[in-house]
């Protein structure tokens, strides 16, 4: 087991960081944040398995996380692919789709429908087969999963079920930190500001970008390499006393 990620009795060993044997599974690996979570994480030395909705690869299952069961099918598959264990989760696939009040119930209802379910149900469903897992092998792990500062700070008019979705995904973290961190599992959540991948680039084009940027007293949106740096550190060598922590990455935009 890593020394780092284990049981309470193991917590003072901490600062030995043994990255090459950690078994990790990652969602949303095919572009944006999550592909460069999979980078740093691998040359962190990690056996990282990917994912994304379409095309199994060497290192990547496909699952459509808008589909009931396919977190349930990812999580096994990806488990067989990594011999029968990982030790660390990142929740990283996302969706950001809007739906102004103005749309039929039918529409707002589908919109909300979608969001919950891939950028929340979906992960929680995740985490609940982490934690399972860890407790099963009585060896601790980790879990990252990467929210938003709409979660705290709201989103625009058009995006309240994406807010509440990472809001709801903060709650999550928060009680898996609170239930388990006595069995050596510790939950982490990271709440990125505008991160330049082409999530953001449309949302900047789409609301122009000056005005946006001139809110970031940084002076520019977050790279995909950042947000990546800081989810390495907390599934790799972040303290066991820091789970249930939320780290924010937005240039000061939101300062909380
Ligand atoms: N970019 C930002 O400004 C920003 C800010 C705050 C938080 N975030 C959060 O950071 C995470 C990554 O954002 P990003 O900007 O890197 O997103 P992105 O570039 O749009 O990539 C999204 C990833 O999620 C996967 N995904 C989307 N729908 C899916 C589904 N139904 N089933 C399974 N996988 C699905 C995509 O896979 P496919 O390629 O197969 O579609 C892709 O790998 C998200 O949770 C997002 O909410 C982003």
């Amino acid at each position: 087991m890593p020394t780092h990620l284990g049981r309470p009795e193991h917590r003072a060993t901490i600062k030995v960081v043994t990255s090459h044997s950690l078994h990790i599974l990652v969602t949303g690996t095919t572009r944006g944040i999550g592909a460069a979570v999979l980078d740093e994480l691998k040359r962190h030395g990690a056996r990282v398995i990917g994912h994304g909705t379409k095309g199994d690869g060497a290192d990547q299952l496909a699952a459509d996380l808008l589909k009931p069961l396919a977190a349930e099918t990812l999580w096994q598959r990806a488990l067989d692919r990594l011999g029968g264990r990982i030790d660390v989760l990142v929740n990283n696939a996302g969706i950001y789709e809007p739906v102004s009040i103005g749309e039929s119930a039918g529409v707002w209802g589908e919109r909300w429908q979608r969001t919950l379910q891939v950028n929340l149900q979906a992960a929680a469903d995740l985490c609940r087969l982490a934690v399972g897992h860890f407790r099963s092998r009585a060896g601790g792990g980790r879990i990252v999963n990467v929210a938003s500062r709409a979660a705290y700070r709201g989103d625009s008019p058009e995006h309240w079920h994406y807010a509440a979705s990472k809001a709801g995904l903060i709650g999550v973290t928060k009680s898996i930190a609170r239930g388990f961190a006595a069995e050596g599992i510790f939950a982490f959540a990271v709440t990125p500001g505008f991160t330049m991948t082409g999530m953001a680039e449309d949302y900047l084009s789409s609301r122009g970008g000056d005005k946006l940027l001139a809110e970031i007293p940084l002076g520019r949106v977050a790279s995909p390499e950042e947000v990546a740096n800081v989810v390495a550190y907390l599934a790799l060598s972040a303290p066991p006393s820091m789970t249930g922590a939320v780290l924010d990455i937005n240039g000061a935009s939101y300062v909380r």
